[in-house]
């Protein structure tokens, strides 16, 4: 079973993408074969600074290996490493109907978010179709906004499939159901466009303000709180504390005598200690980038040979060779 997954270049990795997307990808790892790397291509959709570009993917590198991503068990590497995927881009361009990404809301989304509506941006969907398929990937684990991409995915395999004869597995999207929405210090999903974000390698003093400034109401400490369940502070409590911790921290709150100030302080304590390892794997990596070059490097090394291949498999089912 090979599992693939695409990672946008961004900037600093939240609480949100922790939980919410690294965590369970990392864990996947061992459930088969796992293909993950950075979108470097799609980031030229949205981001027109190259410094940036290279940094960013830089730290999505260093991110995901202080994280726990093993490059032993995973190919990890750079979307632009394998430049054969844009070739693949074009034949299926050809063969996916306007209609199917007019329908796309992540278009939609951006463009109302102020993004430039150039042709790459339109045609987002047909470059990641091409991530996934030039793997033969089975399994595609994308959280919720990704889904509809995946679906467009299997559309545009299907079409090919139908005009040129049996080329693309047709791949399947993985919700993370399961996984926590991860609060902002606003209440809303954590995400960078609200604003609400607590960086997972922030320095000490940033990430204690960040904590400090989760919003709370005006009750007084003595106040029990039999709603404690929707405290924010709480909810991440529970990400980031041992089970018996953040239970004890639920009781004091619900029977009254703990201070908003106190309960923020623990929460950074445990949000603190909780990255500790990865904070100090991160440094480590950090000492030595040519190591983690090493390390996408090998992983396009082992990429580009099956993607070489599928390539060839569509090359000759369309009658290029
Ligand atoms: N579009 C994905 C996102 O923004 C990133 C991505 C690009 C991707 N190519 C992919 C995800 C292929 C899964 C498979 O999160």
């Amino acid at each position: 079973m090979r599992i693939l997954s695409g990672i946008q270049p961004s900037g600093a990795v939240h609480l949100g993408n922790y939980f919410g997307m690294m965590r369970p990808a990392i864990a996947l790892q061992e459930q088969g074969e796992a293909f993950y790397f950075i979108a470097d291509y799609h980031s030229m959709t949205s981001l027109f600074n190259a410094p940036e570009r290279l940094t960013n993917t830089m730290g999505v590198a260093l991110d995901f290996l202080a994280c726990g991503l093993d490059p032993a068990r995973a190919v990890f590497f750079r979307q632009s490493d394998v430049p054969e995927v844009t070739e693949l881009t074009w034949l299926l361009s050809t063969v996916t109907p306007m209609g199917l990404l007019e329908r796309c809301h992540s278009y939609k989304d951006k463009v109302a978010k102020g993004i430039a509506p150039s042709h790459g941006l339109f045609a987002y969907p047909v470059l990641m179709a091409a991530d996934i398929l030039i793997y033969d990937s089975n399994i595609v684990p994308v959280g919720r906004d990704q889904k509809q991409h995946v679906e467009v995915t299997r559309d545009i395999a299907g079409k090919f499939n139908e005009l040129y004869g049996d080329t693309f597995i047709i791949p399947e999207p993985r919700i993370q159901e399961d996984v926590a929405v991860v609060p902002g210090t606003d209440g809303k999903k954590m995400s960078k466009s609200y604003n609400n974000t607590i960086d997972v390698f922030g320095d000490e003093k940033t990430v204690l303000k960040k904590i400090k400034s989760i919003v709370m109401d005006s009750r007084s400490p003595a106040e029990p709180k039999p709603d404690a369940d929707q405290n924010i502070a709480l909810q991440l409590l529970k990400l980031v504390a041992p089970a018996d911790t953040a239970q004890d921290v639920e009781d004091r709150l619900r029977a009254g005598g703990l201070g908003y100030g106190d309960l923020k302080k623990t929460l950074f304590e445990h949000c603190w200690e909780f990255f500790a390892p990865a904070r100090e794997k991160r440094a480590a990596l950090a000492r030595n980038l040519d190591g983690v070059r090493d390390v996408l490097a090998q992983g396009a090394a082992k990429a580009r040979p099956l993607a070489r291949s599928v390539l060839d498999r569509a090359r000759k089912a369309c009658g290029l060779v």
